[in-house]
């Protein structure tokens, strides 16, 4: 399969917005929205509290962001074997590189969050921009070509294996999903793979044929800078958000967390990313 150059359209340049309210509306409309003029990670967790109101479930800080710690976690994740089907786990240390497209949280499957706040506390000097890749528009751009039409059909009917190596999951599903709440969810990270079977071989070309469509519309798209103060609050079900290379030790960004009442799976607290076991679920 060749892709499509309008494969590009597929990234995002969020709108910017000024309230929780509008922040909401346009995350919902959009897939995600840029707010500025956060002075800390308190006020970043405030805002994204405001903006899922009588809807949250839970939010809080997952990560933070920075060259030290990528370094720290990347080695007790490069100590962990390859599982028994050759997949190894890795996290992004080399902050050099862009980072793979992907949802916050797969390893968690049902209990990933369904919304995320990047608050960038202080950018790269040069380098690190940000991207968001709309996974709809992905498989909508693909199914535009007929010739795609079994890839999409694959991405929206068959079941495949979302979890990372050595930390199986419950259940299994299609890359794109509605969930219980009827809400689309799409999903893309390095470790998706068939699900063990006799149509596995078939099944790898379609799995592959996705990656690579949404690493072309990462590479091929549109990339925009967060800057001291900036947060993108994103549908973590739709959209894939990453960034680019950059070198600067002093670049850190503050991954929040939350979980409205249509996520499909609320944890009790927060999620270990280094050892992703399933986590104990909220209640009601
Ligand atoms: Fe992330």
């Amino acid at each position: 399969m060749d892709l499509s150059p309008d494969l590009a359209a597929a990234c995002l340049v969020p709108r910017r917005v000024s309230t929780p309210e509008e922040a909401r509306e346009v995350v919902d409309a959009d897939g995600a929205a840029i707010v500025s003029g956060i002075t800390d990670e308190t006020a970043a967790i405030a805002f994204g509290t405001a903006m899922l109101g009588a809807d949250l479930r839970r939010i809080g800080r997952q990560i933070e962001a920075t060259t030290k710690r990528a370094v720290e976690e990347g080695a007790k994740v490069d100590a962990q074997p390859v599982d028994a089907r050759g997949r190894k786990r890795r996290l992004s240390t080399d902050v050099s590189l862009p980072m793979p497209p992907h949802n916050d949280g797969f390893a968690f499957g049902d209990y990933a969050p369904d919304r995320l706040f990047l608050f960038s506390a202080r950018p790269a000097a040069v380098g690190g921009e940000s991207f968001l890749v709309d996974g709809l528009a992905v498989l909508d751009i693909l199914a535009k070509d007929p010739a795609n039409a079994e890839m999409v059909e694959f991405c929206r009917t068959v079941d495949i294996d979302h979890s990372e190596p050595n930390f199986p999951q419950d259940g299994v599903s299609p890359i794109l999903r509605t969930t219980p709440a009827g809400r689309p969810q799409v999903r893309h990270h390095p470790y998706l793979a068939p699900v063990v079977s006799g149509d596995e071989a078939q099944q790898w070309k379609f799995v592959e044929l996705w990656k690579a469509a949404v690493t072309y519309a990462r590479d091929a798209g549109a990339r925009f800078r967060l800057e001291a103060g900036d947060m993108a609050c994103v549908d973590n079900y739709r959209v894939f958000h990453g960034r680019h290379g950059y070198t600067d030790p002093a670049r850190k960004l503050y991954s929040i967390w939350g979980w409205s009442s249509a996520a499909v799976a609320v944890p009790v607290g927060e999620l270990d990313i280094v050892n992703p076991q399933k986590p104990a679920q909220l209640a009601g």
